[in-house]
């Protein structure tokens, strides 16, 4: 789950770490309602952006990570994934190594049926 978009009324001051977690595209599972929360300190640390794998497109390795937790299929099928929801990949293609390296290295967080 990533963060795509908010509206800030009254008690704006939470804006500086909300920004930080839309524009560098940081997943933001471990907020959950604390998203809704007002105040100027993020209420679980915001997570720097990581190393870039993407120069093209300016895509770190947190927000390839958090894309292939929640991607199953073959390591074609997420690479395409990755590139159809993230763009790396699909420029110069001097990433696809790197993203391939990442596809078989992080596998789909799968959560057991209770
Ligand atoms: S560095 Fe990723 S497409 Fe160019």
């Amino acid at each position: 789950m990533f963060l795509q978009g908010l509206l800030l009324a009254g008690d704006t001051s939470a804006e500086n770490w909300l920004k930080a977690l839309l524009l560098q595209e940081l997943p933001a599972q471990a907020y959950g309602r604390l998203l809704l929360a007002p105040g100027a300190k993020a209420p679980v640390a915001v997570q720097q952006k990581g190393k870039q794998v993407c120069s093209c497109f300016g895509v770190a390795a947190p927000a390839i990570e958090g894309h292939l937790l929640q991607c199953e299929g073959s390591s074609e099928s997420r690479l395409e994934s990755l590139q159809k929801k993230l763009r790396c990949g699909t420029n110069c293609g001097s990433c696809v190594p790197e993203l391939k390296r990442m596809v078989r290295s992080v596998l789909p967080f799968r959560v057991a049926a209770a």
